[in-house]
């Protein structure tokens, strides 16, 4: 479906996408690797488990949202891939941090 428009040069790499190994260029995004490698659905929505892939690819509708190297809610389209990273699809909601929970209006 995706197909790089030209050949860059860089160097590959590999990191795990749910337990398969998955080429990708040094530089590029989660989500513009995974994207190359023909896989489109990133995150299923909470209320109806719907699937969701990447939209933007800049940061602004977060249907991109993955679990990387173990952190929930992480948009693939701002995280640049590494070696070995881990990543898998997240499932509906994900807790929110422990600061996320104690930011609830700062005291007022
Ligand atoms: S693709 Fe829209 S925020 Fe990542």
């Amino acid at each position: 479906m995706f197909k790089r428009i030209a050949e860059t040069g860089r160097n590959l790499i590999e990191f795990e996408f749910e337990s398969q190994t998955v080429s990708a260029h040094d530089e590029d995004t989660v989500a513009a690797a995974l994207l190359a490698a023909g896989k489109i659905q990133f995150r299923d929505t909470p209320e109806k488990d719907r699937p969701r892939g990447p939209f933007c690819m800049m940061g602004v509708c977060f249907d991109c949202l993955m679990v990387i190297d173990g952190v929930p809610n992480r948009q693939a389209c701002q995280v640049q891939v590494a070696p070995g990273m881990k990543v898998v699809r997240q499932k509906g909601a994900s807790a929110a941090g422990p600061e996320d929970a104690s930011s609830s209006g700062g005291g007022a």
